[in-house]
């Protein structure tokens, strides 16, 4: 089938090359020249596991192009709509201006019978809102969100866990769900849920997907304030809770909280929608769920703080990672990052170290010490803080080794990731987040 992708960032990207490794020929289609030069070249423009290979592969069977000019999208029969939805300047609601233009650079290239599926993170009625002016074209309106996760997107997109799609009343939303099986065939063979739902319910599920989430991490991490005030451990109390299959253990990794392009900003369009609505008291629990999320790394410069004897002033602090999360160079609204920075407004010599997200890092805060070397960075530091669990710091760091290279040996575990006890039997001052 023939397929255009408007917007080439991370969801649109990762979409364009996993449809065309599943068959389909693919347009991406974006404004910004350098990414789609880059891309139309087979390079990736950001780290995430198995992309260079399906875009090398899609673009060398001449399925896949990427391109700046929007009219390329004209004779496909699906176009997915993947461009951000950031947070506005000034406020918590979503920034709906790159979907409306690309609704509206699309209109003059539809045919009768073409299907727009947006892809992006948008709040709940905006397909209310952009239904007309696309029917007109005689095209029909899906909503089809996306709930890949980095570091995984090219799995989740490819071998999703449900597919959602919400269409209008009547035969031309029966035909875009038809169309919409087809496109995804291989899920819809091996038999992936696939839910058919009007439009407002598809956006609201994705919405609700991720202020799940988010309230999964922040409920563990109000659990670990409560068992720093007690003396309890909350990775103890995690496992325990999660044994109950109706509670379940992923998502309650208590650390510095959640970050990303995703989660803090979604949660907060959430509570702004819900305001506009009416209804801002049924997800008021989200503003709370922000506050506890961001509570957390004040805790982590805390405990660094303490440990160091009250002050990081001068005192050289290693900072073993930068990314959101592992498996990614995203900094956006990384804990990890904001730590970092912290401590270096304290007054603390930062050098930090990420294996993939330095240079993202960099561009943003050069003000702080980037060692590309995991070793190097760990020369001479008073204290060390872990705080994205990459493997190079929590399963291949040994603490023996890693003795010879501090100064100090205090090691602080924003990610409960670390063997504690095999930190404090080689010698080293272990603080955990929410644990003895
Ligand atoms: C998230 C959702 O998981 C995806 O399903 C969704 O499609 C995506 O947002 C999106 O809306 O595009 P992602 O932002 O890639 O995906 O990251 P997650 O894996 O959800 O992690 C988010 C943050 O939560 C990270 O900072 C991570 O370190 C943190 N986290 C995660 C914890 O602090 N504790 C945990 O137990 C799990």
């Amino acid at each position: 089938m023939r397929l255009s992708v408007i917007g080439c960032g991370y969801l649109g990207a990762v979409h364009a090359a996993a449809m065309a490794s599943i068959g389909h020929e693919v347009v991406g289609i974006d404004v910004d020249a350098r990414k789609i030069d880059a891309l139309a070249k087979g390079e990736a423009p950001f780290f995430e596991p198995g992309l260079q290979e399906i875009l090398t592969e899609g673009i060398e069977s001449g399925r896949l192009a990427f391109t700046t000019d929007t009219s390329a999208a004209k004779g496909a029969q699906v176009h997915f709509i993947g461009v951000g939805t950031p947070q506005q300047a000034g406020g918590y609601a979503a920034d709906l201006t790159y979907v409306n233009a690309a609704v509206d650079g699309l209109l003059p290239y539809l045919s009768d019978g073409d299907i727009v599926a947006g892809k992006s993170t948008v709040p709940v009625g905006t397909a209310a809102g952009l239904a007309p002016r696309v029917e007109e074209t005689g095209a029909t309106l899906v909503w089809n969100p996306e709930f890949l996760r980095e570091g995984w997107a090219v799995q989740d997109t490819i071998d999703p866990d449900r597919l959602v799609a919400g269409v209008p009343d009547g035969p031309a939303g029966e035909r875009a769900a038809d169309i919409l099986r087809e496109v995804y065939h291989p899920s819809v063979t091996k038999n992936t849920p696939f839910i058919v739902t009007d439009r407002a319910t598809a956006e609201l599920v994705k919405v609700a997907a991720n202020a799940f989430l988010a309230t999964k991490i922040s409920f563990i991490n109000a659990m670990a304030e409560i068992a720093e005030a007690t003396g309890a451990d909350v990775t103890q109390l995690a496992d325990a809770i999660g044994h109950d299959a109706r509670i379940g253990r992923r998502f309650l990794g208590a650390g510095i909280g959640f970050g990303g392009g995703c989660l803090p900003k979604d949660i907060r369009a959430f509570s702004a929608r819900a305001e506009e609505l009416g209804k801002g008291e049924s997800v008021a629990f989200l503003r709370e769920i922000d506050a506890i999320n961001m509570r957390r790394r004040d805790r982590a410069v805390e405990l660094v703080v303490n440990a160091l004897g009250g002050s990081v002033f001068k005192k050289n602090v290693t900072v073993l990672g930068a990314a959101f999360k592992p498996h990614s160079d995203d900094i956006r609204d990384s804990p990890a990052l904001d730590v970092a920075v912290r401590l270096h407004g304290l007054g603390a010599w930062v050098t930090i170290t990420d294996p993939a997200a330095i240079e993202n890092a960099r561009r943003i805060h050069p003000q702080l010490n980037y060692v590309d070397d995991r070793d190097e960075a760990l020369r001479g530091a008073d204290a060390v803080i872990v705080v994205t669990e990459w493997d190079e710091y929590r399963r291949h760091l040994d603490p023996g080794h890693a003795s010879e290279l501090t100064t100090g040996k205090v090691i602080i575990d924003g990610r409960n990731c670390l063997d504690a006890a095999a930190w404090r039997s080689a010698g080293w001052e272990y603080y955990g987040m929410g644990r003895p």
